[in-house]
């Protein structure tokens, strides 16, 4: 398959299966081209970062509930954010968080910049959150690599090299893959197909959208993969 089909493949593939989370737009919004708010992609991001999407579903609704905006959260008292961040994890996430808000009412008038670059000036906002928040809130072409992104890469190109030596050839061929219609649901598509489809263990490729492409399956090493050094 041509990587212009594969990206297509995906997203009809997405159009049908996408995980409902409450940071997305659903299917109907987004045909009539509803975009995903800034703000709740970035709050989501941070929150998914060591932690799994079950356990940040409440959490996120309990911070859009209480701050709406970034404005709004970046007025709250250092407290009572840190309070609402009770029981997530890593706590230097949501004095970050708090930082970042503030920052984006001050440089940016309350609105988060689109350009990857600039995200990046932001504080706890690495290449992977301001890709995340690149493409997904803004749509722009901007490669998406997390931990299920390098294995169903690994998988698809059938790609040996140990991690983490593999990680800028996995993130290469990504970007190949990437296309510039609809990346912000093609990045979340490959998260999803990890996720639900490609898992570590006994991937479902009887469901996968592109197990005709599949370079490891047709190998028969994609179960294998990726590898990891030994530590
Ligand atoms: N993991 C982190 N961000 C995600 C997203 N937007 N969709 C699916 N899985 C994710």
């Amino acid at each position: 398959m041509r990587d212009a089909d594969l990206s297509a493949t995906l997203l009809a593939w997405y159009d049908r299966h996408a995980r409902v989370m409450p940071w997305r737009v659903g299917p109907a919004a987004r045909a009539e081209g509803v975009r995903p708010d800034p703000y709740a992609v970035w709050l989501s991001e941070i929150m998914l970062q060591q932690t799994t999407v079950a356990a940040v579903r409440d959490y996120f609704r309990t911070f859009v509930t209480r701050w709406p905006t970034v404005a709004d959260l970046a007025a709250a008292e250092d407290g009572d954010v840190m309070a609402a961040w009770a029981g997530l994890g890593y706590y230097a996430r949501a004095r970050n968080l708090l930082k970042c808000a503030r920052a984006v009412v001050d440089r940016h008038g309350g609105a988060f910049p689109a350009d990857p670059d600039a995200l990046r000036a932001l504080p706890g906002i690495g290449p992977y959150t301001a890709a995340a928040v690149s493409a997904i809130a803004f749509d722009l072409p901007e490669t998406v690599v997390d931990g299920n992104v390098e294995r169903v890469i690994a998988r698809l190109r059938d790609i040996h090299t140990p991690l983490p030596k593999a990680k800028a050839e996995l993130t290469a061929l990504a970007a190949d893959l990437t296309p510039e219609v609809r990346p912000g649901d093609y990045a979340q598509a490959v998260m999803d197909l990890g996720a639900t489809v490609c898992t570590p263990r006994n991937p479902a490729c009887g469901l996968c959208p592109w197990r005709d492409g599949c370079a490891g399956r047709l190998a028969g090493s994609h179960v294998d993969l990726p590898k990891k050094a030994p530590k």
